[in-house]
């Protein structure tokens, strides 16, 4: 069995994986209590201990808003901090998993088209510079693969569909931004991608790991409670009303389509937004 070490194993994404890859590999899973990613001796002393084949990095400071008023904070956590974990992985010649995200881009392409792996970056937000120094420290460890995902969601954590579903219970009608163009990608799929990529090992580098499809946060919304059955009334509002509302609120990129191509050549087709989503509410909702 091969040996993986798990960073942020306590996270939507981490925890999900977590109980997936144990069924197949020797996992060492760390959480913040256990492994402080941005503790540099405490990462290089985990990974000579472990030695593991591969290392994935689920940890990182996600809330998006908070970025923008902790940017030091997110900094050393989504960038400086993955350069610690980047080093170690290359001394013990493992092979490291990290997840990044759309948000590294400026979002603003017309919508007809679609974000490539190899398109330059340019964050319009403090989490995607973090993020992006994150994806370069990534790339010290030599043998890499960066996945950008987006929009997630999932059953062990706080999300998007789970605020709109308490939402829909508080108010008669909500306003939802409809000029963000995205993939909402459930951690199901996400899973499903890093266990391939894992089993197929194909060419380093970065792979765009999102449900297939995009729609808007409005359309999302609508899905939501059109498959849930919700009668809660959804209007639909620019991201610069969404601003006026909460002026703290970070910039997001307004469309940040990621293509799937790179990810299709190597035979990993993901699951379509809609049908992904169908499947965790019936999870959800039980
Ligand atoms: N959520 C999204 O919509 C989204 C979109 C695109 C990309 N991504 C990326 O997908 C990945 C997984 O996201 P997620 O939503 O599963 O995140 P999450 O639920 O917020 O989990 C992140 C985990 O990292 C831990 N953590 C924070 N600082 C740490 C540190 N210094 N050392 C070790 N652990 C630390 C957190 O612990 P505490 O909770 O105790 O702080 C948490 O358990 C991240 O790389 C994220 O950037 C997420």
């Amino acid at each position: 069995m091969k040996k993986v070490l798990l960073i942020g194993a306590d996270g939507m994404l981490g925890g999900e994986l977590k109980e997936r890859l144990e069924k197949k590999y020797d996992v060492v899973a760390t959480t913040l209590e256990t492994l402080d990613i941005t503790d540099r001796q405490a990462v290089f002393s985990k990974m000579s201990e472990i030695k593991p084949y591969f290392v994935i990095n689920c940890a990182a400071y996600t809330n998006v808003d908070g970025c923008e008023t902790h940017e030091e904070l997110a900094m050393a956590v989504n960038g400086t901090a993955v350069a610690n974990i980047a080093d170690a992985v290359k001394q013990v010649e493992a092979t490291f998993i990290h997840i990044s995200t759309d948000y590294i881009f400026p979002g603003n392409l017309p919508v007809e088209q679609i974000y490539t792996e190899d398109m330059n970056p340019n964050p319009v937000s403090a989490y995607g510079r973090t993020k992006l120094v994150g994806e370069e420290n990534a790339k010290k460890a030599g043998k890499y693969y960066i996945l950008r995902t987006a929009w997630l969601y999932g059953l062990g954590g706080k999300n998007f569909v789970k605020t709109m579903i308490r939402l829909s219970k508080e108010k008669d009608e909500i306003t939802v931004v409809n000029d963000q163009h995205g993939s909402p990608t459930c951690t199901t799929t996400l899973c499903e991608i890093i266990e391939k990529v894992m089993e197929k090992e194909p060419e380093y580098g970065i792979y765009h790991s999102t449900n297939e499809g995009f729609t808007t946060w409005y359309e999302f919304t609508r899905k939501i409670f059109e498959i849930a059955n919700i009668k809660t009334k959804v209007k639909p509002i620019t991201s610069k009303e969404y601003k006026q509302m909460y002026p703290q609120s970070s910039d997001r990129p307004t469309n940040s389509q990621l293509s799937k191509e790179k990810l299709k050549k190597i035979g990993i087709i993901p699951a379509k937004w809609e049908d992904a989503l169908e499947n965790y509410l019936k999870e959800e909702l039980k």
